[in-house]
């Protein structure tokens, strides 16, 4: 609203269409992103506010339950400016310089780029305020201290964007930036150490205990373990509908995924994320 605002000044009788229009695209692309990113099933409780977190996740280290994203200023992120938002999103630290704990996919988001950030701020700043406290974390000793995550950070953390590779084409790279960066998919499909961090160079090639202690498969190109033998419309579908091409339906997490984001995918972002995935070196 504020940017509409300074462009309308600053255009003052031109301003009205095509500011409004571009205003309109950048919201639009927010709302998407944030479905498709977990943004709104993450920080939103089973019949709560929308935004206005109360979400409990169930770690190996205790339960961290999701705060408060709505723009309320007192209790959510109304207070905070787009660079702190950023900065939460690429680096995981609050504006009075506290870090997250990976919970919150912030390694993932690490890869965001700065206009799909702001799409998601300025449409978060359009949503209903909500006056929700946010839940301390209920973490066991020692992951409740909050100023030890600067070690895990040292050891498992690599801030940057997901760079363009112009040797591969434009769906390759929208698929390489949605599993990575938005829809953060090696979250759950990585294998990860004792301190959860993912174990280099194993990257999407499952896990035995996901977020809820169930096995998550392969999901590189492996023709064994993996989705070697997918077709790219296998994938879409899967994403879509939650659909195996064996006619089952995924559960667990994976169910939750499907259903609080990625039915939310444009066919063409769906392709484009089986496009990538299949062109990944197979992991066993
Ligand atoms: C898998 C669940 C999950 C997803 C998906 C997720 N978050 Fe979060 N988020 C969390 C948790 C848990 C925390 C709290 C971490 C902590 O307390 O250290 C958090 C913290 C935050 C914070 C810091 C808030 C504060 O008051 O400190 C912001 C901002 C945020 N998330 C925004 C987002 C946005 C934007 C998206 C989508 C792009 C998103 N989150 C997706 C779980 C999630
Ligand atoms: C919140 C955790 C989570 C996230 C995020 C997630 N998955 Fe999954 N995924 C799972 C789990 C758990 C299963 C196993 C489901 C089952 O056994 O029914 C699964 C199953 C799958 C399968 C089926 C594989 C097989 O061999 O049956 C595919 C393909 C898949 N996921 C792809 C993805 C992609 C691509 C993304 C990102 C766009 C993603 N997943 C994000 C947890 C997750």
């Amino acid at each position: 609203m504020i940017r509409l605002a300074l462009v309308c000044a600053a255009a003052w009788l031109a301003c009205a269409p095509a500011a409004l229009a571009a205003e309109d695209a950048l919201l639009a692309r927010g709302a998407y992103l944030a479905r498709i990113g977990g943004c709104v099933a993450c920080h939103t409780a089973p019949g709560g506010a929308a935004l206005a977190g109360g979400l409990a996740i169930a770690t190996p280290f205790g339960t961290i339950t999701t705060p408060n994203i709505t723009p309320d200023r007192a209790t959510g992120i109304g207070a905070w400016s787009e660079a702190e938002f950023r900065h939460a999103l690429h680096d995981g630290i609050r504006p009075d310089g506290s870090p997250l704990y990976p919970a919150f996919p912030y390694p993932s988001f690490t890869g965001l780029r700065d206009g799909d950030v702001a799409a998601i701020h300025a449409w978060l700043m359009t949503q209903p305020a909500v006056h929700r406290l946010d839940t301390p974390p209920a973490l066991r000793f020692p992951y409740s201290v909050r100023p030890l995550l600067w070690v895990w950070r040292a050891l498992f953390f690599h801030p940057g964007r997901i760079p363009v590779d112009p040797a591969h084409d434009a769906a390759w790279n929208r698929g390489a930036y949605l599993v990575q960066a938005v829809a953060h998919c090696g979250e759950c499909h990585s294998p990860r150490n004792a301190l959860g961090g993912i174990i280099a160079g194993r990257a999407l090639a499952g896990a035995a205990s996901g977020p809820d202690g169930l096995a998550v498969p392969d999901i590189t190109p492996d023709p064994v373990h993996g989705i070697g033998g997918w077709s790219a419309d296998d994938l879409v579908t899967l994403l879509r509908t939650g659909q195996t091409p064996e006619q089952d339906t995924v559960s667990g997490a994976m169910a939750e995924a499907v259903d609080g984001e990625l039915k939310y995918l444009t066919p063409d972002d769906a392709h484009a994320i089986a496009v990538w995935l299949l062109a990944q070196k197979p992991i066993r």
